[in-house]
């Protein structure tokens, strides 16, 4: 490990600093992404912990009425062009109303309360004396009660993503199948690709496709009714850091002085239904669950295995089995791809198909850590450090190669290598 790691990722988290919250990459995300910023403040704690929690709470400034937190919060300051889309296309103050920043309508993985859970441990004092849990609880209740009383599309208790921007994994191949059924629109330009490669993105059909899905949910004024969505799945990625967090939200509440049990409750409830609907024993991993055709959409996504953040969950160590079979060869490779490495839709270097993501990896070593299996999250670890310390704070890497590919000097990249780097291995 070359010496300067940990200077040259908290060099990165400060230039990505913009005075009130972190973008996750200066040219290709120029404003605030929801769970960019929950993964960024556990880095920041590190380094800054009261940045830490005036990331969260800047984020948490911009959670619309009904207790959604949107997934884009929109700098201001920035020009309208450098993002597509912007706030002109999103148009939330025709639903906020006035007084609210200007966000898309679409939320993201909910890891915000575990993250606020850790930023108050890095800085107990300081953070009681600053009222951050006082004031972030209630806010965080109403994201949760947003997530699991509005988006049931399914009856089954777990939450239902709209669009494939809200499970965090854009082109996804789980995406492909329940994404055929949408019309592709136009008449838009595309600003990803002056800040990277086609082949790291997702194809012009991926986001023609993104674009009719969001503007249809505009177009119905973001209501929740299932009827609208064309797409709808249940993730066992949100629904597994929807888990997390409530654990997380337990020990906060034993914190400020109140019952616990209701988190511990729906952490049960959120933990039967993941493992009832979505676990399949038959290849020891998780499916996405199509709200529609009712089937699930067996594919081999790493978010299959990221329930192991659960705590308490019943099928860890089958889990633990999967990540060390020849579909991610974790126990070799260190890092974990985003795709199956065996199928023929695995592709190394484009976004969500195949890449390995640091923040998947962080998820990953801290759920091996939590069942037990410290050995394999001793070299995952290793293999993130590694990683970045060779390309550097790339947004994603090939497993195989570890070349880089997507952003440099990207946010969350750089948080979670911080946060690794406190830990013994
Ligand atoms: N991940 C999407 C993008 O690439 C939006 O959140 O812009």
């Amino acid at each position: 490990m070359s010496l300067g790691l940990r200077a040259r990722a908290s060099r990165v988290l400060l230039d990505n600093w913009h005075g009130q919250s972190t973008v996750p990459s200066g040219g290709l995300y120029p404003h605030q992404w929801s769970w960019d910023s929950a993964f960024i403040a556990l880095g920041l704690r590190h380094l800054s912990p009261r940045r830490a929690q005036r990331e969260l709470e800047s984020l948490f400034g911009a959670q619309w009425p009904d207790g959604r937190v949107p997934h884009i919060v929109f700098d201001a300051a920035t020009p309208a062009e450098a993002y597509f889309p912007g706030p002109g296309f999103w148009c939330s103050a025709a639903v906020t109303g006035p007084g609210f920043p200007a966000t898309s309508g679409l939320v993201q993985p909910p890891v915000h309360a575990l993250a606020a859970w850790e930023t108050f441990r890095a800085a107990r004092d300081s953070a009681r004396e600053r009222g951050f849990l006082p004031r972030l609880y209630p806010k965080l209740v109403a994201w949760h009660r947003y997530l699991t009383g509005r988006r049931d599309f399914g009856g089954h208790g777990l939450v239902s993503v709209v669009h494939p921007w809200e499970s965090g994994m854009d082109n996804s191949p789980a995406w492909d199948e329940p994404l055929a059924r949408v019309a592709p629109a136009g008449g838009f330009r595309r600003r990803d690709l002056d800040h990277a490669a086609p082949g790291e993105r997702p194809t012009e059909l991926d986001y023609g496709r993104y674009v009719r899905l969001a503007r249809t949910y505009r177009e119905h004024g973001y209501s929740d009714d299932p009827a609208g969505h064309a797409f709808a799945v249940e993730d066992p990625l949100t629904n597994a850091l929807l888990a997390a967090s409530e654990h997380a939200l337990a020990e906060i509440a034993v914190e400020l002085g109140r019952d616990p049990a209701p988190h511990l409750a729906e952490l049960t409830r959120l933990t039967d239904a993941l493992v009832d609907v979505l676990f399949d024993e038959g290849d020891g991993c998780f499916h996405a669950r199509d709200v529609h055709s009712g089937r699930l959409l067996r594919t081999g996504s790493v978010a299959g295995l990221v329930p192991l953040v659960v705590p308490g969950l019943p099928v860890a160590d089958a889990l633990v089995k999967t990540t060390l079979g020849p579909r991610f060869r974790l126990g070799e490779l260190g890092l974990p791809a985003s795709f199956d490495l065996t199928d023929a839709l695995f592709e190394a270097g484009r976004y969500w198909r195949g890449p390995a993501w640091f923040n998947i990896g962080w998820l990953l070593w801290r759920g091996l850590r939590l069942h037990g299996a410290r050995e394999l999250a001793g070299t995952v670890r290793a293999a993130l450090l590694a990683a970045a310390d060779d390309v550097g704070f790339r947004e994603y890497v090939d497993p195989l190669t570890r070349t880089g590919h997507g952003a440099h000097d990207f946010s969350w990249t750089a948080a979670v290598i911080l946060d690794l780097l406190e830990w013994e291995p």
